[in-house]
């Protein structure tokens, strides 16, 4: 097939099919309304390619995720995050001269500039980590306006590194402000995960030793959420950056978009869920009876995928991690039986079944942090330094192909023209 034939009354238009490397195919619309005045409609773009792109593949019937061309089993079994962070960004797996060179630049970026206290100082104590952290990664703008031109090679190499150093820190201080516990540097002797659980857990007070266990689940967690082609923190990456931002500006907007409860923000509700159904004392069956009752607008957290339709290989991976850090820790596993009851429930309920809706990389994950001690509201926090190589990826390959201002077209349903009466005259 290599064109799509149109009919609208009695005439035919012929539009170009785009086939993927994998086979996959699309109509090419770019023309359609200038040759028949007609936009195409399609709420959350369930049906509509936004881009191309060579950076991650997904096969969502067969729950196959590669990045670059590498399966994520292997990926997380024999490299690590920041490998995977090289790969995402440069598009080959590194040499091991090159992997030092690249851990060496982004280790000397580790530290905030000391001004960033005073910002944080600003921020109530209360505050979500995941606002902090989108707003302190837009305030880089402010601090680096060296590098922010978005057609500078150099510039847009600094930035990245910038970011991938900086944002362990920028999330360790969002949670030692929240505790009123004082900033830990970084100590950059340390790797990537590990120098992140020491500048949350350590004080100046007392040597902390960082547990190699944890810190290897934490670099497997960070690998897994490394990129998801064309989510919504990602598409929101890349139209933030079709506007010419610069890639801190549009780093803070996937932030913020990866904040919310349906994307990477149900880490953080799969635990409050199966935290409250413990409360209440409810077994994966009554909770699941509510889930099925659409008026109750309960959801199962952490279960049914946009894409996987099948099952989300991820969400295998964290499952076997998830039970080795537990036994690893010897921690309580109460949640863990009742996310596996809820688990195996649901992938015999007719309601799931016919849904296609399996566990998502979200089910299990939550579980790993609040055994390794990170608390709640940060889960998301991490989900977005494991996602960062990828938003950077694939803002840098929209500026590589080139691209046009994202602004999608509407179908108006709102009133017709009508005249204004003046405002003593109305009511
Ligand atoms: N619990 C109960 N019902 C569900 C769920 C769920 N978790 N997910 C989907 N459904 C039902 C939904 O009610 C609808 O039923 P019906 O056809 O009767 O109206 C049907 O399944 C299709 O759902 P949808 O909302 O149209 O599907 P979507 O592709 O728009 O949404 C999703 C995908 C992930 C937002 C959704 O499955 C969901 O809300 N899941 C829970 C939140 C979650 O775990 N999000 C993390 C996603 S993975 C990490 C990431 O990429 O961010």
């Amino acid at each position: 097939m290599s064109k799509a034939t149109l009919k609208l009354d009695d005439k035919e238009l012929e539009f170009p099919i785009i086939t993927g490397s994998e086979g996959e195919q699309a109509i090419d619309i770019g023309n359609l309304r200038s040759a028949t005045g007609l936009i195409t409609l399609d709420q959350g773009f369930v049906n509509t390619g936004s881009c191309e792109s060579a950076i991650t593949f997904i096969d969502g019937e067969k729950g196959i995720l590669r990045y670059r061309g590498y399966r994520i089993e292997e990926l997380a079994e024999k490299s690590s995050f920041l490998e995977v962070a090289y790969l995402l960004v440069r598009g080959e797996l590194p040499t091991p001269a090159e992997l030092e060179e690249f851990r060496h630049s982004i280790t000397i970026h580790t530290m905030l500039h000391e001004d960033f206290r005073r910002f944080y100082g600003g921020f109530p104590k209360s505050a979500h980590p995941m606002a902090v952290v989108s707003a302190v990664t837009a305030a880089l703008s402010t601090f680096y306006p060296d590098s922010l031109d978005p057609d500078d090679p150099l510039h847009v190499e600094i930035c990245t590194k910038r970011l991938l150093a900086k944002l362990p820190t920028i999330a360790a201080y969002a949670f030692k402000h929240s505790i009123g516990q004082p900033f830990m540097y970084p100590d950059n002797r340390l790797g990537y995960a590990a120098n992140f659980l020491r500048m949350m857990f350590a004080t100046p007070c007392e040597e902390y030793l960082v547990d190699e266990v944890i810190a290897k689940a934490l670099d497997l967690l960070l690998i897994l959420h490394a990129d998801h082609e064309q989510n919504c923190s990602t598409s929101t990456v890349r139209v933030v950056g079709s506007s010419r931002a610069n890639l801190f500006a549009s780093i803070s907007s996937g932030v913020s978009a990866l904040w919310g409860p349906l994307h990477g923000g149900a880490n953080q509700a799969v635990i409050e869920m199966l935290q409250s159904m413990e409360k209440q004392g409810l077994s994966g069956k009554q909770f699941l009876d509510k889930v099925k009752d659409k008026q109750s607008g309960i959801r199962l957290m952490g279960f049914g995928h946009r894409v996987y339709k099948n099952f989300d290989p991820r969400a295998k991976i964290i499952k076997k991690t998830c039970t080795e850090v537990l036994q690893r820790l010897n921690k309580q596993t109460k949640l863990l039986d009742l996310a596996m009851e809820l688990e195996e429930i649901a992938l015999r309920d007719e309601y799931f079944v016919e849904r296609k809706l399996y566990p998502n990389v979200d089910f299990y994950s939550g579980i790993i942090y609040q055994a390794i001690g990170i608390p709640v509201d940060m889960f998301t926090v991490i989900f977005a330094i494991g996602r960062l190589p990828g938003w950077i990826a694939h803002w840098t390959e929209m500026h590589e192909q080139g691209f046009r201002i994202s602004r999608p077209r509407q179908v108006y349903t709102g009133a017709t023209e009508r005249t204004l009466v003046p405002l003593a005259q109305r009511g």
